[in-house]
């Protein structure tokens, strides 16, 4: 019998209550490598808290999250990073008041001679940031001055630098011109390119759906669709979410 490729992550059964709100009840997704995911639904779902459990932000009540077939337990998000999972956030990606620097090396931070910051080093950000084609212009500049655009992509670079395996993108669109959900939507295709996987949290399946691979739906804590993109007609999907 031929053996399928291990799934590069597995969330099993997982659960999480806030007091009495069971915001997570009963998922089980599995992401495979270089895939990538829209996940959808209404306000309240549990999508972010679904995928703050995968950043190493909340603890599951119950289940159990394998990576690459190993079970995992992700205990900060210092933790997630390391086993190859960036996160780029609804609330807040990057920083406002800090440098672009500042920010890409955000707790990964290079010292030398054990204490002080080595500036030289944080500037190779700036490598990454023009290869995805984002035109900043010093690596001192602080986050507030660059457009939504640049900041997603910021994020989006650091993801690509520290070879993560995964990046979540919470909403990462909302705030966006159409150019600046287009270079989003350019980086989502140049993270397929390299193999890396995405699961891309939005309200708009309209901009998703030219990207994705796969769709899956919440609704009230629970997956209530998961299909991939040649099952799924967008008109179908559409239904399917408004109810
Ligand atoms: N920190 C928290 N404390 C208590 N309840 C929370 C917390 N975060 C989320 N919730 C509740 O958990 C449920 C799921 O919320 P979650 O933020 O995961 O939804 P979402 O699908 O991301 O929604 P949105 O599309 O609005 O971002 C909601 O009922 C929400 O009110
Ligand atoms: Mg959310």
């Amino acid at each position: 019998m031929k053996e399928l490729p291990l799934a590069l992550v597995e969330m099993r059964n997982v659960h999480k209550w806030y007091g009495k709100v069971h915001a997570v009840d009963g998922v089980s997704l599995t992401v495979k490598e270089g895939e990538i995911i829209g996940l959808l639904g209404d306000n309240g779902a549990g999508k972010s808290t679904l995928i703050k459990i995968l950043a190493g932000y909340h603890r599951p009540d119950e289940g159990e999250i394998f990576i690459e077939g190993e079970k995992v337990r992700i205990n900060s998000p210092s933790e997630a990073n390391a086993l190859g999972i960036e996160t780029v956030y609804q609330e807040q990606a990057l920083v406002d008041v800090m440098s672009v620097a500042r920010n890409f090396y955000m707790g990964r931070e290079p010292v030398k001679r054990a204490v002080f910051l080595d500036k030289e080093k944080m500037n190779e950000c700036m490598i990454p940031l023009r290869t995805l084609g984002l035109s900043i212009k010093s690596p001192d500049l602080l986050v507030k001055s660059l457009s939504g655009g640049e900041k997603q992509g910021t994020a989006i670079g650091r993801a690509m630098y520290f070879k993560a395996k995964l990046v979540v993108l919470d909403e990462p669109t909302r705030a966006l011109s159409v150019k600046g959900v287009q270079t989003v939507l350019d980086l989502v295709k140049g993270l397929k390119e390299v193999n890396i996987a995405v699961i891309y949290i939005t309200h708009s399946l309209h901009y998703v759906y030219s990207v994705a691979d796969r769709f899956v739906i919440m609704d009230k804590g629970k997956i209530v669709k998961d299909i991939r993109k040649d099952e799924a007609p967008l008109k179908e999907l559409t239904e399917v979410l408004i109810g």
